[in-house]
């Protein structure tokens, strides 16, 4: 390309091969590619007029990428989560909008917890996120929550080192580990146990989208036959963490959401005699999202 060219027919086009691509979202994509390549905001590019020849090609480097389905996330480094940044691409789950609502939950508990026990007690909410990948959660609750004490854990190693360069500084305690055995040192003080763990039933593997299949780690996605494995660990985990009438809550597909059955998540921690206030939560989209439960007293 030669010639500056308009934006609006930048746009357009752009737009029109990433529908042909397949992608959910073409025209934020195509706003938000631009904006990234620019080195502006999708709000200030009204403002642009016309793109210039370099610019233009960059664009379509990164349009091309994204029609072959890379997330939108691994082409600008960031991704937005509640009010705070991540750095993500290869090796380390994108956080997800819909994870948003758990991280409020467990937010509301600590935030509930700091009004309880201030000004008496110096005693800070203890949160744990195990399962953190980029470090969303742990990062979200911090910095909303500023006066809780956060605890994160993550087994994969390339995820790791995205979740030591986004919680640098913040005062949080990341491990690298399993979760299965993760943070023996705080057993029965945890007061908030959080979860987005890997549940996708290894037979659902066709239905979930190319960027996720191709682009997240499988280690972040799968999770045995039924999607449960990982949860069936944090159910006894979280019993050892929790101190009596503590709370965890934690993330789960569509169709685990129902209260028995092959696929149900509430019951694998109802069944355990463990819990009381077993509790499924539904998402904006009115879809099954997320368990909460109390370690019974
Ligand atoms: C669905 S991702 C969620 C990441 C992040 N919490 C979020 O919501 O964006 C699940 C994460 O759990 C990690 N993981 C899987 N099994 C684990 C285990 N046994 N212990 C610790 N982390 C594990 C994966 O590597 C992945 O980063």
């Amino acid at each position: 390309m030669t010639a500056p060219i308009r934006r609006r027919e930048l746009l357009a086009a752009a737009t029109r091969r990433l529908t042909e691509g397949g992608v959910a979202s073409p025209e934020y994509d195509a706003q938000e590619l631009l904006a990234h390549v620019l080195e502006t905001s999708r709000a200030q590019l009204v403002l642009v007029d016309e793109v210039a020849p370099d610019r233009a090609d960059a664009y379509d480097v990164l349009i091309a990428r994204r029609s072959a389905r890379e997330p939108l996330q691994h082409l600008t480094g960031v991704a937005y989560f509640r009010h705070v940044e991540l750095a993500v691409g290869p090796g380390v789950f994108v956080p997800r909008p819909e994870t948003e609502l758990l991280a409020g939950w467990a937010i509301d508990q600590a935030s509930s917890l700091v009004e309880v026990r201030a000004p008496t007690s110096v005693e800070a909410p203890v949160v744990v996120d195990l399962c953190t990948g980029s470090g969303a959660i742990a990062k979200a609750v911090k910095d909303e929550v500023p006066g809780a004490e956060v605890h994160a854990v993550e087994l994969s190693e390339m995820a790791f080192s995205w979740a030591e360069r986004n919680l640098a500084g913040m005062g949080i305690d990341l491990r690298q580990g399993d979760m299965g055995e993760a943070f023996v040192d705080l057993d029965g003080r945890v007061d908030v146990v959080v979860c987005n763990p890997p549940y996708i039933p290894l037979e659902a593997w066709e239905s979930v989208a190319v960027e996720a299949r191709d682009h997240d780690p499988h280690l972040a996605l799968f999770s045995g036959q039924d999607g449960l494995d990982a949860i069936r660990v944090l159910e006894r985990r979280a019993a050892q963490l929790l101190r009596p009438g503590g709370v965890v809550g934690f993330e789960h597909a569509d169709e685990q959401g129902g209260e028995a059955g092959r696929y149900s998540a509430p019951a694998v921690f109802s069944t355990t005699g463990r819990w009381s206030d077993v509790r499924d939560h539904r998402d904006l989209a009115g879809r099954p999202r997320f368990v909460t439960a109390r370690l019974a007293r």
